[in-house]
């Protein structure tokens, strides 16, 4: 699969590297439930100030510049209209669009924020078809701008002490890995239900639509970066299929797996369930041939010759201490204090502010954004086609391996 705009010149933007930004000032696009706790956040991360906030309801802006004003945050400008977005992105003070809207808004406001000379980082999935990935490609290359889409299972501990020891050769050569979206979130979906934490209508209605893996970068984010993917390696193609639906499921399939194949000839298996009673996993399985790593159930490690003696509880621990990610040390603690279990994205905001205040390569680059997102399409025409292969593009037109 290729893209169809073939005059473009392209100017690639892997390991990007932008001017630093003395103070990054950020605009956020959508103050719901996510946007909130990101506000929050930025009220305590060096080196950026919210200087715009839009959503269509009043009462979500409200409250979000509650938020700034309680930590002398100052003023941020505020839009509340359909066109709201758009007047934000052209805001003169604005060098980073932060969008947390529904998945189908997120490509639109990327690519415009982009035109206007902003950095992006969005909400995941960064689109839902593969043409709206291409077009964030496309227009971060002809901007020369970032856009990250804020995956942040990238950040957690165990994924990052994977990383660390995958880098340093520990699995050998990866030769298959696993990552879900295993989570029982029925009471979410229920809609005539007064008990639970509802799901928006956005999210519902996407999902009654879709037969494959609406929601597939928790899962596949972290073991691609263990993998190299886009860095080594390309997903080439896919395979999917979905169950049979039983009870009062929104999605046409209980249980969606698909296969990935990579060019290097590794595979990896992405499963997505959400509406049947099992404990929450993203599975996060790697399997190489000098070693194997797996979160859930529980954390485990083992290594050849003897890979029967499985490193778990307290030897697993020693190990993730051995290879604690820098950025764990770095951000863990106060990540905790601030935002308890959701340290991780604490310390994915960190990092994002970091790299644009020294001019760095973000962690994670748009084609990144645009091939885990693409998965969201991908699997429900595989799927709706008996599981046949579907091509992945390849996104970075080649710079996969450079
Ligand atoms: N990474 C994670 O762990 C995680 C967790 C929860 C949600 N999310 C993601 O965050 C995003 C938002 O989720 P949420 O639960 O906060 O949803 P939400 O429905 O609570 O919030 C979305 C907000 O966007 C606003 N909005 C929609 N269109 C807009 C537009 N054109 N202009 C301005 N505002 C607009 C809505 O009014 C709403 O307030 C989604 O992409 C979701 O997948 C990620």
């Amino acid at each position: 699969m290729v893209n169809d705009n073939k005059t473009m010149e392209h100017r690639s933007v892997l390991r990007l590297q932008c001017e630093p930004l003395e103070c990054v000032r950020i605009g956020f696009v959508g103050l719901g439930v996510r946007a909130k706790r990101a506000v929050h956040r930025m009220m305590h991360i060096e080196g950026c100030r919210i200087t715009a906030l839009c959503d269509l309801v009043q009462e979500n802006i409200d409250e979000a510049k509650a938020i700034i004003t309680e930590s002398n945050g100052g003023s941020p400008a505020t839009y509340c209209d359909n066109d709201g977005w758009k007047a934000l992105c052209r805001q003169p003070d604005v060098d980073l669009v932060y969008i947390c809207t529904d998945w189908a808004s997120h490509a639109n406001i990327a690519v415009y924020a982009m035109q206007q000379g902003k950095h992006v980082a969005t909400e995941v999935p960064a689109a839902t078809t593969v043409t709206d990935c291409w077009r964030l490609v496309d227009t971060a290359e002809e901007t020369q701008r970032h856009c990250i889409m804020l995956e942040n299972c990238c950040y957690d501990e165990f994924e990052l002490c994977v990383l660390n020891m995958a880098q340093q050769g520990l699995f050998g050569e990866i030769i298959h890995t696993e990552g879900s979206y295993l989570h029982d979130l029925r009471d979410r979906i229920a809609t005539n239900d007064d008990g639970g934490r509802k799901w928006s209508n956005w999210q519902v209605e996407f999902m009654n639509s879709h037969n494959g893996n609406p929601y597939p970068t928790h899962g596949l984010g972290p073991i691609a970066l263990a993998m190299g993917i886009n860095n080594g390696d390309r997903m080439k193609s896919i395979v999917s299929c979905s169950s049979k639906n039983v009870g009062d499921s929104l999605l046409r399939g209980n249980m969606n797996s698909s296969i990935i194949t990579t060019e290097k000839g590794h595979t990896i298996l992405v499963q997505h369930c959400i509406t049947l009673p099992r404990p929450y996993s993203r599975s996060f399985l790697v399997s190489g041939t000098e070693g194997f790593a797996q979160k859930y159930p529980i954390p485990l490690f083992a290594f050849a010759p003897d890979s029967d003696n499985v490193a778990t509880g307290e030897l697993c621990d020693k190990l993730m201490e051995q290879y604690r990610h820098p950025f764990v040390t770095e951000y863990k603690e106060r990540g905790e204090e601030l935002c308890g279990r959701r340290w991780i994205d604490y310390a994915m905001d960190c990092r994002l502010i970091h790299c644009l205040r020294n001019g760095l390569p973000l962690d994670m680059s748009v084609y990144d954004a645009a091939l885990w997102s693409c998965l969201v399409e991908l699997t429900h025409t595989s799927a709706n086609n008996g599981g046949e292969p579907v091509e992945i593009p390849d996104f970075t037109r080649g710079k996969w391996d450079r």
